[in-house]
C-alpha cells in the first residue's frame, strides 16, 4: 500500500501517518489518572492504585511533548482528559503555553464538570476553547448511584459556568446503562437542547478497571436512536466523507439543535480515526484499545532532541491497527483502564 505523505509546514516534515493512510491530527492528553467521582462503568468504589508521582510527566514535560506534536507532527487539536483533568493544578498554565504555539491548536477539556464553577473563567482566559462535560442522568439520586458521589448539582452548575465563560459550544457526553438510566435519552436531549448544549451518547465500552463490561448490558446506538426517534425528528447530518457508514450526528427537528450517537462498539468507524494519545506517564497510544504503548517519557528524560521525539512518535503511530474489533469474540481489553488512558 502506498502511504501518502502529508506536509506539516515549510520543512516538509511528515505528520503522524499510519500504514492505512490515516493521519492523526487530534491529540488526547491524559493529565492524571485520578478522579473525584467513581462512575461504576469506570472504576471501583475504592478507586485504583494511582500512578506514582515520579512516573507522571511534569507540566513542562507535557508542554514540551505537545509542542513537538503541534510544531513538527501536524497536530491541530489538543484535548485534555484524565481521570479528571481539572484535578491537575497546572492545567491553566499548560493551556496558556499551548495557546502560544504557532500554529495555535484548538484546545478542549473532557471533564466531569465538578471543577468548572471555580475554574471556567480561568481556563477561558488561559486560552481554552471548549469543554466536554460528562452527564449521564438528570436525576440527582441516580447520579449518586452511578458516580457514587452526591454531586449532580455541582455538575449542572459547572456546565452553566462553562457556557457563561464562553467555553462553547458546551458538549455533553452521556453513557446509558441498562436498568440504570436507559430510559433517559429523550429527556437528556430535551434538557441539552433547551440550554444550547450539544449532546452525544457514547456506547459503554469495555474499558472499566473492574473488567465488568458485558455486551448485553450495553445500550446500543440503534436502541438510542430508536428511543430518540420516538420523541424527535432526526435527520442524518451530511458528512458524505463517511460514505456508506452509518451517521453519527443528527439534526433534531430540522435543526439547529443536533445530537451525536457514537457507536464505538456496534458501529466502529476506525477508518476515519484521526487520534493519537499521550498518557499521564508519557506513553504514546495509537488507539484507545491498543495493547501496546510506546514510551516517550524515557526518551524525553534521557535527553532526546525534539527531532528524536518526533521520530519515535511517528514510529508509534505507523503501527496503528486497522481497527479495534471490540465486537469480535477474540477482543481483549487493554491492560490500562479508561481513567489511565484518557477518553
Ligand atoms: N464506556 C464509555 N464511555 C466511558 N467513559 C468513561 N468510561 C467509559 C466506558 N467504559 C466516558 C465518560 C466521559 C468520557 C471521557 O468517556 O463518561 O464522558
Ligand atoms: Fe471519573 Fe470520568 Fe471515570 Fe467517572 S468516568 S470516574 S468522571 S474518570
Amino acid at each position: 500500500m502506498t502511504v501518502e505523505t502529508p506536509t506539516t509546514g515549510p520543512g516538509l516534515q511528515t505528520g503522524l501517518v499510519d500504514a492505512f493512510g490515516r493521519v492523526a491530527t487530534d491529540l488526547r492528553v491524559s493529565l492524571t489518572d485520578r478522579c473525584n467521582l467513581r462512575c461504576t462503568y469506570c472504576m471501583p468504589a475504592e478507586g485504583l492504585d494511582w500512578l506514582p508521582k515520579p512516573e507522571l510527566l511534569t507540566d513542562a514535560e507535557i508542554v514540551r511533548l505537545i509542542t513537538v506534536a503541534v510544531t513538527r507532527l501536524g497536530v491541530t487539536e489538543v484535548r485534555f482528559t484524565g481521570g479528571e483533568p481539572l484535578m491537575r493544578r497546572g492545567l491553566p498554565g499548560i493551556i496558556e503555553q499551548v495557546a502560544a504555539l504557532e500554529p495555535r491548536p484548538k484546545q478542549s477539556v473532557t471533564t466531569n464538570g465538578l471543577g468548572l464553577t471555580k475554574l471556567a473563567g480561568t481556563l477561558k482566559a488561559a486560552g481554552l476553547d471548549r469543554v466536554n462535560v460528562s452527564l449521564d442522568t438528570l436525576d440527582p439520586a441516580r447520579f449518586h448511584t452511578l458516580t457514587r458521589r452526591d454531586r449532580h448539582h455541582d455538575v449542572v452548575a459547572g456546565m452553566a459556568a462553562a457556557a457563561e465563560a464562553g467555553l462553547t459550544p458546551v458538549k455533553v457526553n452521556a453513557v446509558l446503562m441498562r436498568g440504570v438510566n436507559d430510559d433517559e435519552a429523550p429527556a437528556l436531549l430535551a434538557w441539552c437542547l433547551e440550554r444550547g448544549y450539544e449532546l452525544r451518547f457514547i456506547e459503554q465500552m469495555p474499558l472499566d478497571a473492574q473488567h465488568g463490561w458485558k455486551r448485553e448490558q450495553m445500550v446500543t446506538a440503534e436502541e438510542i436512536l430508536r428511543d430518540l426517534s420516538a420523541a424527535f425528528r432526526l435527520t442524518p447530518e451530511g458528512d458524505t466523507a463517511r460514505g456508506s457508514a452509518p451517521a453519527e450526528r443528527w439534526l433534531v427537528d430540522g435543526g439547529p439543535g443536533r445530537v451525536g450517537v457514537i457507536g464505538t462498539v456496534t458501529r466502529p468507524f476506525c477508518g476515519a480515526c484521526d487520534r493519537t494519545r499521550l498518557t499521564a506517564d508519557g506513553q504514546i497510544r495509537n488507539c484507545l484499545f491498543a495493547r501496546e504503548e510506546s514510551d516517550l517519557r524515557s526518551a524525553l528524560r534521557a535527553g532526546a532532541s525534539d527531532d528524536e521525539l518526533a521520530d519515535r512518535w511517528r514510529a508509534a503511530m505507523a503501527t496503528k491497527k486497522a481497527g479495534a474489533g471490540i465486537d469480535d469474540p477474540t477482543f481483549l481489553q487493554p491492560a490500562r483502564p479508561m481513567s489511565a488512558i484518557g477518553g
